[in-house]
């Protein structure tokens, strides 16, 4: 990625940044934020296409996180993609790309969590411990780093969009978190940067894992006993191929507690393709009495 490049202007200092915000604010103008790792795709292009209907000016933030990863193995094998991300930003026009090398973004000595307890104890609190305390932690930071009036969040990942509601509420961010729906691949599978690692095999029976939620969603709203729907949602996903499943589980859309009768609900799911882990969840519409 050239920091020269017209179409997509890169920066990867914090003062360059705020150099460009502080006129922006000055000019009276709005700022949306899509916060993300890179490895873009089409997922993140429909966050930038909605911030875009939102701010006069666009910030792209891609870092990735080391706090918000279980192993390192995993941090290391994220896929960076920079050069194809500025290709694909290009006809976006977006006002700023954000990429701060981890120094800029966790300086010597730095010594804050910000950590949301609660909504981040099931689901992937469960299987993927501290991962939500480094999320909040960062997002904290892009958000107040970038002066954002309003930022974009797939509901891909639920879980974390409930977990940076209730922190930006908690703390007073002046900033509006705005939800995204999920966007697919034509057969069903959730866009997301870690489908990249996926196997040609793997990535055939991966569709396995959003037929099996929506089946299952679709029978708990005709009103099936959730319990045995899950069971068969369950041996449905391993049968396709995939190693095992963290979670298969129908809760709260907000709470993220157990479902209750008449209240938005959902089903999520986390299941192992190989060394790739896949997330995904859909709404439920529990049937009331
Ligand atoms: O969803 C992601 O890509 C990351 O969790 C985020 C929000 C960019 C924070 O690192």
């Amino acid at each position: 990625m050239s920091d020269t490049s017209p179409e997509v202007p890169i920066l990867r200092r914090l003062d360059d940044l705020r150099a460009l915000t502080r006129a922006w604010r000055r000019a009276g103008e709005r700022i949306a934020v899509v916060p993300t790792m890179g490895a873009l795709h089409a997922g993140h292009i429909s966050l930038v296409a909605a911030a875009r209907t939102r701010a006069e000016r666009v910030i792209v933030t891609i870092f990735v996180n080391p706090r918000q990863f279980n192993s390192r193995e995993d941090y290391e094998k994220y896929p960076r993609t920079e050069e194809a991300d500025a290709v694909l930003l290009e006809p976006f026009a977006v006002d700023a790309v954000f990429v701060p090398a981890e120094h800029e973004v966790y300086p010597e000595g730095f010594a804050t969590t910000v950590s949301v307890s609660g909504l981040t104890a099931p689901l992937e609190g469960e299987y993927r411990p501290g991962h939500f305390d480094g999320m909040s932690t960062v997002v904290t930071k892009l958000l107040t780093m970038t002066s954002a009036d309003c930022a974009m969040f797939g509901e891909k990942d639920w879980q974390q969009l409930q977990v940076v509601r209730r922190m930006a509420r908690d703390l007073n961010l002046d900033c509006e978190i705005v939800p995204c729906p999920t966007v697919r691949e034509p057969d069903g599978l959730a866009l997301s940067s870690r489908n990249q690692r996926l196997t040609h095999d793997a990535r055939a029976m991966s569709a396995a894992l959003p037929r099996a939620l929506l089946g299952a969603a679709a029978e708990i709203a005709e009103g099936r006993a959730p319990g045995p729907v899950l069971e068969t949602a369950r041996a449905a996903v391993l049968g396709a191929g995939f190693d095992s499943i963290d979670y298969l589980e129908l809760r709260d859309a907000e709470t993220l507690g157990p479902a209750i009768e008449g209240r938005p609900a959902r089903l999520f799911v986390a299941a192992w393709a190989g060394p790739v882990r896949l997330i995904d969840n859909v709404p439920i519409a529990v049937p009331a009495g």
